[in-house]
């Protein structure tokens, strides 16, 4: 009786799967330079992340939850400050504080945050990198996130990737076929087509390219401090390891005299 049902549970299970599978497709796992213990953003990569994003996504999309002053702090794109001035210099942000309290627009400063999404339908970028997981499973249990993370950056990669090129109408929305979107039927246009910018520093600007350095990128408005957190975890690490040898020599010691006189009770 036990053995059906647990046999039972465990085909809905691979069917539910089975079903999730069929509806969206699978997210491959991509080698970000930021991925397990040792390692850190690259700069260069989130400098070419944030000319996709200004060039592209910010035409939609807002990331109200990153000032511009972060793009010029440590384990970031690290923009020098007078870049940085620059950079918010092409934002104008509602003061509500000018005209007499009634408000008006203003250049921005670095100390202000970047903008809200400019089309009310598509969601604010500051934090997609952890809102989205790449990874599942198997059978619900997440064991794959344990090996391969949460697979934000990588959600957003496939994302962007995952346009057939197929659209249809629904209630006067156009719609367009993406087999990473779940329901398989986004409403963003297929943002990148590969080489629709040119980086300064020479990188290759295909469409894969472009779409791992404006997935790192997101990841990092997502976890600015990641750098940081990496480095004081592994030092962390490196005291746990002095204490124990010290508890272990101390241990010893302490117990010395007692075992010296088992050791002298033994032999007579
Ligand atoms: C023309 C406007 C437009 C542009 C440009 C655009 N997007 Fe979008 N994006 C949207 C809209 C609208 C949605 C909401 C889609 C939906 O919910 O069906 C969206 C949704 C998303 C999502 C969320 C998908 C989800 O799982 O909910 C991500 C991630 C995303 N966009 C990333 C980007 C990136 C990265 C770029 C730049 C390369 C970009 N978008 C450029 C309009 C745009």
């Amino acid at each position: 009786m036990f053995k059906t049902l647990a046999l039972s549970a465990l085909l809905t299970l691979g069917i539910v799967q089975a079903g999730a599978a069929a509806e969206t497709a699978h997210v491959e796992d991509y080698a970000f330079p930021f991925e397990g213990p040792f390692g850190s953003y690259d700069r260069m990569q989130l400098q070419r992340g944030l000319q996709v994003y200004t060039e592209i996504c910010s035409a939609c999309h807002g990331m109200k939850f990153v000032s511009f002053r972060s793009l010029g702090e440590e384990g970031g794109p690290e923009l020098p400050e007078d870049q940085v001035r620059a950079y918010a210099a092409f934002y104008e942000v509602f003061d509500p504080e000018l005209n007499d309290g009634q408000g008006d627009f203003r250049t921005a400063i670095p100390t202000d945050h970047f903008p809200r999404s400019a089309l009310a339908n598509a969601p604010d970028l500051s934090l997609m990198a952890k809102a989205r997981a790449g990874f599942h499973g198997p059978y619900g249990l997440g064991l794959n996130q344990l090996v391969k993370g949460m697979g934000g950056p990588e959600y957003i990669h496939a994302l962007l990737m995952g346009y057939t090129g197929e659209t249809k109408e629904e209630a006067g929305a156009i719609l367009y076929e993406n087999h990473i979107f779940p329901g398989g039927w986004i409403a963003m246009a297929p943002p990148l087509y590969g080489e629709d910018l040119e980086f300064a520093d020479g990188s290759p600007n295909d469409i894969s390219a472009i779409s791992a350095d404006v997935s790192a990128f997101m990841m990092w408005t997502a976890e600015p401090k990641l750098n940081a957190r990496k480095e004081a975890g592994f030092v962390g690490v490196i005291m746990l390891v002095i204490l124990s040898a010290l508890l272990y020599l101390t241990n010893k010691r302490i117990w010395a005299p007692y075992k010296r006189k088992l050791e002298h009770d033994r032999s007579v």
